[in-house]
């Protein structure tokens, strides 16, 4: 009976090989192929990567997904990796995963096992890879652990990488404390990071990962801050565009550099102030605030290397 199983297994995996050779080029038809987390219900991503992804496809990127898969079990996991290896031909794939799975990896996918809030482990890992093309946040449910992933991996992208991360719906789950809970996610990955999404009910909560990356878009517009004295944060000068999707954010990473036509270094240029008839901003009557440290989002400067 073992080699009808055998058999059965060599066919599908043959099949979906040569389904996946006719859909190389097409993240949407890919996805179930390899039955990731990228197509389930809740999670429609597929179609977004296609967008975003299209152009870069036969390009030699380093690409890293933070979350292989398959929890605690060593062997299990491992499909996106494969599937942005047939995505991406000419690419190496990167995985980090709290648990060890080097039984999954492969030809061009290279898995490393650590904590993505572990700030050493990290770079250790970048060490090895060096600057990174793409990076795919799909780990720990936990807001804190995302948020310190972001601050810690987005610098490490080269100029026009790309940094998505999914799963920022975990910013409306807020934990579930008390010895029930705890007890239940004792040993088990899946539950201990689904108890302990450290989310909010309330939508404006500053310590959600969603309002992280709500704050970081008006930072693409710091050029044109009225506000002297303002030192632009590292997301502001390096975060060019941010793309939202149910569940999804998309930023990309380059120069935020183009100046402002009116303002210069957070003041009305010489020119405006003329034709205003003044001459300083302070005559204008507006208040200032007194405080010009930068808005919240700079907290997450970038991390020494
Ligand atoms: C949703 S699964 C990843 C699914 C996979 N990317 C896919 O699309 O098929 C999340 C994975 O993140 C891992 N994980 C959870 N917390 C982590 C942490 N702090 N650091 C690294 N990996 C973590 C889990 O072990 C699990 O395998």
């Amino acid at each position: 009976m073992n080699w009808i199983h055998s058999s059965k297994r060599f066919f599908n995996n043959f099949q979906r090989e040569i389904l996946a050779f006719i859909h190389r080029k097409n993240l949407g038809k890919l996805s179930p192929l390899y039955d990731d987390s990228k197509w389930e219900p809740g999670h429609w991503y597929a179609e977004h990567y296609q967008r975003h992804f299209a152009p870069l496809r036969l390009k030699k990127l380093k690409i890293l997904e933070i979350g292989v898969g398959g929890y605690d079990d060593p062997k299990a996991g491992g499909r996106s990796l494969r599937m942005w290896k047939k995505y991406f031909r000419n690419s190496l794939i990167y995985g980090i995963d709290l648990v060890k799975k080097k039984a999954l990896e492969e030809n061009r996918i290279k898995i490393f096992q650590g904590s993505q809030t572990d700030e050493s482990f990290l770079r250790d890992v970048l060490a090895e890879t060096g600057g990174l093309d793409i990076i795919i946040e799909d780990g720990s449910s936990s807001n804190e652990a995302h948020i310190k992933t972001f601050k810690t991996l987005f610098p490490a992208l080269n100029e026009g990488g790309i940094y998505a991360a999914e799963n920022i719906h975990h910013s409306y789950w807020p934990s579930l404390s008390g010895e029930r809970w705890s007890s239940l996610a004792k040993g088990s990955i899946f539950l201990e990071n689904w108890i302990g999404c450290g989310g909010s009910l309330d939508l404006n909560d500053p310590k959600t990962l969603m309002n992280m990356y709500k704050r970081l878009v008006d930072g693409l517009n710091y050029q044109d801050f009225l506000r002297p004295g303002y030192s632009p944060s590292h997301f502001d000068k390096h975060i060019v565009s941010i793309h939202f999707y149910p569940n999804l954010v998309i930023l990309y990473k380059g120069n935020n550099d183009k100046p402002s036509n009116f303002i210069e270094n957070n003041a009305l240029r010489p020119f405006v102030l003329e034709k205003l008839g003044v001459e300083s901003l302070e005559e204008l009557g507006l208040e200032f605030s007194l405080d010009n440290s930068t808005p919240e989002c700079t907290h997450l400067e970038l991390s020494k290397r």
